[in-house]
């Protein structure tokens, strides 16, 4: 699931970045050329109308976990993206028949969880609060996931900080999160004039990194993985990373019953 960019876009959250001039044409250009790369991948991709008066709604990844058995609508930390919740509830009902809503006074936004197998890592951040992971560890316990917290700094997200760009192998800027707290993995650290890098998409076997960060990207390829590069600049202004504009889980028809 992805959402069109919104015409707002200017207006979104920014905690760490400075705020910039937009091209609005140009982002939403960036986008379908990462939604192209998603098809390419073999990912069958719904697209989300546009939400003009939701500057971040593309965030998609952010106001819902969907899991294989289960899903999750968030309450995101940043008061401006609580209504994109509400938009993507029917979207999210439509694919997982249990679904369930983290309420007040917790907050999470998606960006903060790392699923590795059963155990979902859930950071600590600005947008996501100790109530928050506590009611996702309370709703998932029941299908046979463990919730491990984090703690991240300096940057957005846990998945800002950290993500797996193939199994057992976790790609991560050591001054953002602690990597002594992920169990069984091989760390691959972030170039280090590049600290954004780690957020990078694994999908059906391709990795997308971000051409911004080309030296980490020589890494991933080095170990031989299948690195597709991504010119998402624009999108960058807003924080964008290429896990935060789309929301992948397993279709319906294939999820073991
Ligand atoms: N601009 C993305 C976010 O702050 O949620």
């Amino acid at each position: 699931m992805v959402r069109v960019v919104s015409r707002s876009l200017a207006s979104c959250e920014l905690t760490h970045a400075p705020r910039q001039e937009f091209d609005l044409e140009f982002a939403r250009r960036q986008h379908e050329a990462y939604v192209a790369e998603l098809r390419v991948a073999g990912v069958m991709v719904t697209v989300l109308p546009e939400a003009p008066d939701l500057p971040d709604a593309m965030f998609v990844e952010d106001v819902a976990i969907v899991l294989d058995e289960l899903a999750v609508l968030t309450r995101p930390g940043a008061m401006s993206r609580r209504p994109e919740v509400a938009m993507v509830a029917p979207n999210v009902a439509g694919v997982r028949h249990h679904t369930f809503e983290i309420r007040a006074p917790g907050t999470l936004e998606g960006g903060d969880v790392l699923r590795l197998g059963r155990t979902l890592y859930v950071g600590r951040s600005s947008r996501t609060n100790a109530d928050g992971i506590r009611q996702l560890a309370e709703m998932v316990a029941p299908f046979g996931y463990e919730v491990r917290p984090v703690r991240v700094q300096g940057c957005l997200h846990l998945k800002s900080a950290v993500t797996a760009p193939a199994p057992g192998l976790l790609l991560a800027n050591p001054g953002w999160v602690e990597a002594a707290a992920f169990r069984d993995c091989e760390i691959v650290p972030v170039h280090h004039g590049e600290p954004g890098a780690a957020n990078v998409l694994a999908v059906n076997g391709r990795v997308l990194v971000a051409a911004s960060a080309p030296q980490t990207a020589d890494r991933l390829s080095g170990r031989g993985l299948d690195v597709r590069r991504l010119d998402i600049s624009e999108l960058q202004k807003a924080e964008a990373g290429l896990t935060c504009s789309s929301l992948l889980y397993v279709h319906p028809t294939e999820v073991a019953p």
